[in-house]
């Protein structure tokens, strides 16, 4: 049967019929007071979800989008910058800071573990003449699915004087990023991830000290200059042409997210995670991030079991039962496989997906308990977890 693909990779995510309907509304001009009014809406509301006071900034572009707004306009030729690695979207800033002729200096993990706060604390501290401007990090890694303790982090960094550029496009909505109150002076997230709109929107979000050193920026970026930004979002408008049905489903979505709550919101991810990671545990698969206390709430890496293919296991699901999970990145392509739990995903989705794995890894000649995985997860999600 077609047409019921569900998306369990770390975006696109799967997108409510609510917010769908709004997108398929008939464009509206980007300069009319219609519009306008939405996006009045939209500036107040993303502010609640990035937990700040500060302007949340729009870009019509993908998260990477947003990361270019980020270090282009912070970053000149020669700056120190340091980049905490834990996979392919750290490395990420590393290219893009590079890219601006920035000294890059990476601290970098294996694949599936984090950055501990005393190996960061060490290093800042061996910085006696502050040449360390910025320090980028990834919240949740979405390559291996291990999530770093940013509010930890962004303190040490604090601490040192630097900045933090906070790359949030996997956990914004999907867990607790306190931008405000943990310090974080530069957050980026995108559309298609906890958001529950499809991909095209970035997000980007900077305190008072980020501007200090945008001031600084000898040559800003112009198509996401942050000014031209601010000034936009100051008068419910933008500086170009937006993906202006984005926006509105935009709108419906964020209207959703704070019914649901952001806190509730983090939680049903975290619930989704531990389930599924303990479910997972039952059919005797093993994770790549070891430890519950290290791993994403928004994605859940898997080995595959000895002698049983990840593309295996993937046209498995997507024939068998047309949900779509995710492959490894770059060295982790056919070591790992990866579940998406992120934005739209309600506990039936949860059973569904398991037992579905369950089917196509018995099909396949995995050992283990048919069915312990789908009872885990039913007696989980009834208890605390
Ligand atoms: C953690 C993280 N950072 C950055 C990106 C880049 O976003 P995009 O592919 O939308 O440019 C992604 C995309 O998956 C991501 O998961």
């Amino acid at each position: 049967m077609n047409d019921k693909t569900f998306l369990m990779i770390p975006g696109p995510t799967p997108v409510p019929e609510s917010v769908m309907l709004e997108i398929a509304k008939h464009p509206i001009g980007h300069r009319s007071s219609e519009f306008s009014s939405i996006l009045k809406e939209v500036y107040e509301n993303l502010k609640y979800v990035f937990q700040t006071k500060n302007d949340v900034f729009m870009f019509t572009s993908s998260g990477t989008g947003a990361m270019c707004a980020a270090l282009e306009n912070l970053v000149n030729e020669g700056d120190n910058v340091l980049c905490l690695s834990l996979g392919n979207f750290g490395n990420r800033w590393a290219k893009i800071a590079e890219s601006r002729g920035a000294k890059v200096e990476k601290i970098e993990v294996e694949a599936g573990e984090v950055i501990e706060p005393d190996v960061l604390r060490k290093r800042l501290a061996e910085d006696k003449e502050k040449k360390i401007k910025i320090v980028t990090l990834t919240h949740s890694e979405t390559s291996t699915g291990a999530a770093n303790d940013i509010k930890t982090l962004c303190s040490i960094i604090r601490e040192h004087g630097a900045l933090s550029v906070v790359d949030g496009v996997t956990s914004v909505c999907a867990m607790p990023v306190k931008t405000d109150e943990w310090g974080i002076d530069v957050l980026v997230s995108g559309s298609q991830k906890g958001f529950m709109i499809p991909p095209g929107l970035a997000f980007l979000t900077a305190n008072e000290r980020a501007w200090k050193v945008y001031e600084e920026c000898r040559h800003p970026s112009f198509y996401f200059d942050w000014a031209a930004h601010k000034k936009a979002v100051q008068g419910d408008t933008t500086p170009f042409t937006p993906a202006v049905n984005l926006i509105v489903g935009l709108r419906e979505a964020l209207r959703m997210i704070k019914e649901e709550g952001i806190e509730n919101m983090n939680e049903r991810h975290r619930r989704h995670a531990m389930v599924l990671r303990k479910a997972l545990r039952a059919i005797n698969l093993e994770l790549l991030v070891k430890e519950d206390k290290n791993a994403s709430w928004a994605i859940t890496s898997i080995l595959p079991p000895e002698g049983i293919s990840v593309p295996d296991i993937r046209s498995g699901m997507k024939k068998n039962y047309d949900i779509v999970v995710a492959n490894g990145q770059n060295q982790l392509k056919d070591k790992i496989f990866r579940m998406g739990t992120l934005g739209f995903v309600s506990d039936r989705d949860l059973i569904m997906a398991v037992g579905s794995l369950e089917a196509v890894l018995n099909k396949l000649g995995h050992k283990f308990e048919l069915g312990a995985g789908v009872r885990t997860v039913i007696q989980a999600l009834g208890e605390e977890i």
